[in-house]
């Protein structure tokens, strides 16, 4: 009887440690989720800022993780994915280049922006799409869940919604549609990659969009934390800075 006892003892000390190391481990990281498809705000690559991942809201994640004394993790997952992962308690924040829209804050609670970007239209260097309502009778592919998406639906076009960036592009750059709607900054990056493209503006036709990351509905602390680091950061330089570095770098 005292054995078993003593087994028992063992096994109950075992499992509390076990616990206790699980939500030790958690109160020391913040994790972040994102869409690492997203150039120069979230991509893949050897050696980036946190892990495998860089980019200029990776740079921000772990410096609002050293800001309020916790180790940044991501969690990559789809674009369409990080509301869900926040409301159900997946992720603490997301961090995706993701633009603060009146529908999202249904769901989720979003932070002061950070970066104000527009939609533009990739197409080829010949192209005589010059605005917005030359896309008319023109195939046109968006990025599937982006605000893009959106735009375009709302301007009553017809479209392909692609899983990834780089897809369409492929898509562009193979003649197979005629225009990319996508974010700006992320844009300029692949028009970089593929001097048969160009960007074409239309500020008539899209909005200014503001970049926010987005906490669970109510997580008003962890909220406060982060708008407290991003303020920090929009004065002191840190995101400007980011933002030059990796839209000169590759
Ligand atoms: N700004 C756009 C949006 O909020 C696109 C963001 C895509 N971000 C990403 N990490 N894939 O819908």
């Amino acid at each position: 009887m005292k054995k078993v006892l003593s087994l028992l003892t063992v096994m109950i000390m075992t499992a509390a440690m076990l616990v206790g190391c699980g939500s030790d481990a958690s109160a020391n990281t913040i994790k972040f989720g994102t869409n690492a498809e997203f150039p120069p705000f979230e991509f893949v690559t050897t050696n980036g800022v946190i892990g495998e991942f860089d980019g200029i809201d990776m740079a921000i994640a772990k410096e609002i993780g050293t800001q309020i004394g916790k180790e940044a993790v991501i969690e990559n997952m789809e674009f369409d994915s990080l509301l869900i992962a926040l409301q159900n308690g997946q992720i603490d924040a997301a961090i995706a280049g993701m633009t603060i829209t009146e529908e999202r804050k249904e769901s989720v609670d979003f932070s002061n922006p950070y970066y104000t970007a527009t939609q533009v239209m990739i197409v080829k260097k010949d192209s005589t799409i010059a605005k917005a309502g030359d896309m008319a009778d023109k195939k046109i592919v968006v990025i599937q869940g982006y605000t893009g998406e959106t735009c375009v639906q709302d301007m009553g076009y017809q479209y392909e919604a692609f899983k990834k960036g780089t897809e369409a592009i492929l898509e562009l750059s193979n003649g197979k549609c005629d225009v990319v709607v996508i974010d700006s900054a992320t844009a300029q990056k692949y028009v970089k990659d593929n001097p048969d493209l160009k960007i074409v503006e239309d500020s008539d036709a899209f909005e200014a969009e503001e970049y926010a990351i987005a906490v669970k509905k109510g997580n008003t602390e962890l909220l406060n934390q982060i708008n407290a680091s991003i303020d920090k950061m929009l004065a002191d330089g840190t995101i400007s800075e980011l933002a030059a570095k990796y839209t000169e770098a590759e």
